[in-house]
């Protein structure tokens, strides 16, 4: 399935989540290995050995995680870059929510339909988790202009807390937080999904809505979901994601490899995961009442709409203003509507709990 052995060496073996070759050390599980030697001779010959193998695999180890620690490096530079470019551009055409609209399945929209349908995503998520009491308490991961927490900071009277990694985007979120009259109550900071600025259990409602594709370590991403989760508390991802791998397969398709690869060089995406290994990361940590669906029905009108409002004057002048990242992943956007059609990307929500101990 998606998980497979990455690296042995003599103190770790480290097992690789994603299932796209090109992935930077996303790393699953670390056990110790166990060894037994039936003589002193002997084991004392394999300490020589070991310690020396321990030190070429502790130096290749360094290496590697120089090299992944280089790339992140890069990746939320990119992303940053990405985002700094292109929000002003989607808020004055889609307005304040960066993530797709929840749609009757095989419904025919108008450009009015969009905005409701956004909307409609965040309740029908929240919906979904069937969350135990309003929270009180919320933490956006991913956050782009803040638009899910002052709709969630609206409807329930909770207090969110923003991270993004474009400051143009949070300083932006801030300011329509102002606007709203709802500072301090919720405010934007820029900071790293991957290592959040908050203690731990702080938050009964963790929200990620699209920014897991982004994240380049799937099982750090979810642990450090769960940690700032109160106990009791719920998460919900909503995110992309490759299908799930059949029983017996061991990758994508090549072909299906190539799709993706051009979507992540557009949109600054690492490998991408199944719904599967997110489930399977979830019970790794004792998370519980974890559920997961596939929504790709329900997005499926919303990249032909984005396409047709970039194909627009407005749209089409206010791109090529916007800059080069943009009018990439402007140009990518029909090999999303590619992948869903040919089931290879998956349009996911899973939800969990954390225990309350
Ligand atoms: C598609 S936008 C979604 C924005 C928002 N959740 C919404 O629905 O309107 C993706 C967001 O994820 C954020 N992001 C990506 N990687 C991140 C990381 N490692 N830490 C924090 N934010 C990240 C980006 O900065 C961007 O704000």
């Amino acid at each position: 399935m998606g998980v497979g052995v990455m690296r042995m060496s003599w103190s770790t073996t480290t097992l690789l989540l994603c299932s796209q070759s090109h992935n930077p050390t996303t790393i699953l599980f670390r056990r110790p290995p166990s060894f037994s030697f039936r003589d002193t001779t002997r084991r004392r010959q394999r300490s020589i050995h070991l310690r020396a193998r321990r030190a070429a695999a502790t130096e290749a180890q360094l290496d590697d995680d120089d090299h992944s620690g280089i790339m992140w490096k890069q990746l939320q530079k990119g992303i940053a870059e990405f985002y700094d470019e292109s929000s002003t551009l989607w808020e004055n055409i889609w307005g304040d929510h960066m993530h797709h609209g929840f749609y009757d399945p095989d419904s025919s929209v108008s450009l009015s339909d969009h905005r409701p349908a956004q909307i409609r995503m965040i309740d029908e998520a929240l919906r979904f988790a069937s969350l135990p009491e309003e929270p009180k308490n919320v933490v956006d991961v991913g956050c782009g202009i803040g638009g899910s927490s002052r709709y969630i900071a609206s409807k329930y009277g909770a207090k969110c807390k923003g991270i993004t990694l474009s400051p143009v985007q949070a300083q932006r979120a801030n300011a329509l937080a102002s606007s709203q009259s709802l500072s301090p109550q919720v405010s934007f900071q820029v900071a790293d999904a991957l290592d959040q600025p908050f203690a731990d259990g702080k938050f009964d409602l963790v929200w990620s809505m699209e920014s897991g594709e982004h994240m380049p370590d799937k099982s750090k991403f979810v642990s450090e979901l769960a940690r700032v989760a109160a106990p009791g508390g719920t998460i919900i991802i909503v995110t992309w994601c490759h299908r799930d791998l059949k029983p017996g397969e061991e990758s994508l398709q090549p072909w299906e490899q190539t799709l993706l690869n051009k979507i992540c060089d557009a949109f600054y995406l690492p490998a991408w995961c199944s719904t599967a290994d997110y489930v399977r990361l979830m019970e790794s940590l004792s998370l519980q009442d974890i559920k997961a669906a596939d929504w790709s029905q329900y997005v499926a009108p919303f990249w032909p709409a984005v396409i047709r409002s970039a194909l627009t004057w407005k749209g089409l002048t206010s791109l090529l203003r916007a800059g080069r990242k943009t009018i990439r992943g402007a140009l990518a956007m029909p090999l999303m509507i590619e992948g869903y059609k040919k089931d290879l990307i998956k349009f996911a929500i899973i939800t969990c709990r954390k225990p309350h101990q």
